[in-house]
């Protein structure tokens, strides 16, 4: 009787590996069309969960550091690098053949004070700024060259109304800020590509304003070689067609499209940005799905990101990768953001890691999908 069990257990096992096996991937679906990629942490970096690890190895051509690459944890203090976390993030992009990019050199957010300041407290000058920039971007790109295939060389430089963003960087050296990290990032690896990364890029003011910086980028004699739309989407916004106008415009500006941190927030939400510092207050109303969601929403979130999917397909002359941001509902930021301690689904695996039913239907529409490139 036990033998039998025995037995039929590893029968199932089997049967189930098997089955895992002969699953198509997203990684081999989207190939030809665009690289497929997911932000990881630092968790998974050091392979703490297996499952996990399987996952973004079998599933992903193009990984993205969620946090490790960033200015404050790269050089917490002026000239103190610690490379410990954005050395083993390359060498997992390397161990798993995945195309590695980097995540991101000058942003308003995660980013030591001491950068902007004297050792008085005293706001620092231009020249003083724009050298810091200039040492930190060499230091940073310098390290990985060669081994890192792009980066996000500014992130996040405008409002949602097409407004310069009023950040230390823009007061103290004006728009320029923008131009000097690009001519940075080049010197230091001239073989890298090159990319300005925001959110809410579907909104027409804001993605206009970037179209305008390209322009400008490129009379400077700047490399810019693509836009990342940062992609953090909710049920009702951005709709199907501001995301393809957004892809019509870039496109039209000679850029490549790199859709970088997508996610679908199933939840309610008190705003559409993405910017960090933003923080509201929990209320169960703003939780509504602790236990389950009810299947008229979760088809509608399918829906949405099938469409959005479907999208990004039909620009893949034009957009080079599609990265999710994060690998599970467990490990994604938006668990905390904008409200802390909400349970949200915004991604293609589940809390066990299994894929959602949506994936197949990814896959079966970029099987359909010719490549073009
Ligand atoms: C987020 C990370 O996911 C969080 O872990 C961290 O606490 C805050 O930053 N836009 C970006 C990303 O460019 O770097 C942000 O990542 C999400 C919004």
């Amino acid at each position: 009787m036990k033998i039998k069990i025995i037995s039929a257990i590893a029968a199932i096992i089997i049967m189930a590996s098997l089955q895992t096996m002969a699953q198509k991937t997203l990684r081999e679906a989207t190939k030809g069309k665009f690289l497929f990629g997911v932000a990881v942490n630092m968790q998974q970096v050091n392979g703490i969960n297996p499952a996990e690890s399987e996952l973004i190895a079998r599933e992903f051509s193009a990984i993205v550091p969620e946090n490790v690459m960033k200015p404050q944890p790269i050089q917490p203090e002026e000239n103190k690098f610690f490379w410990d976390n954005a050395d083993k993030f390359v060498a997992l992009g390397e161990k798993n053949k995945q195309v590695v990019t980097g995540h991101c050199l000058i942003w308003h957010s995660q980013i030591g004070r001491w950068m902007f300041v004297d050792a008085a407290g005293k706001e620092v000058s231009p020249e003083v700024l724009k050298e810091r920039m200039r040492q930190h971007i060499a230091a940073v790109v310098g390290r990985y060259k060669g081994r890192v295939k792009g980066w996000d060389v500014v992130n996040e430089a405008f409002e949602d109304n097409g407004k310069y963003r009023n950040s230390k960087f823009y007061q103290i050296l004006g728009k320029d800020f923008i131009k000097y990290a690009f001519q940075f990032a080049h010197e230091a690896d001239p073989d890298a590509e090159l990319y300005y990364n925001d959110y809410n890029v579907e909104n027409p003011a804001k993605c206009d304003a970037i179209v305008e910086m390209v322009k400008e980028l490129r009379n400077a004699g700047c490399r810019i070689d693509a836009v990342g739309s940062q992609g953090h989407m909710h049920m009702k916004s951005p709709t199907l067609e501001a995301t393809e106008t957004s892809l019509k415009k870039l496109k039209a500006a000679g850029v490549k499209i790199l859709i970088t941190e997508w996610d679908i927030s199933i939840l309610p939400s008190p705003f559409d940005g993405a910017e960090i510092s933003k923080n509201f207050s929990y209320s169960k109303e703003m939780d509504p799905y602790r236990d389950a969601i009810p299947d008229s929403v979760q088809q509608k979130w399918n829906k949405h990101m099938l469409d959005m999917f479907g999208l990004f397909l039909k620009y893949h002359d034009v957009v080079d990768r599609v990265t999710l941001w994060g690998l599970n509902d467990a490990v994604s930021w938006l668990n905390n953001f904008p409200i802390r301690g909400r349970k949200d689904y915004p991604v293609l695996f589940d809390r066990n890691n299994q894929r959602k039913s949506v994936v197949e239907e990814m896959i079966k529409m970029a099987e359909k999908t010719k490549s073009k490139k």
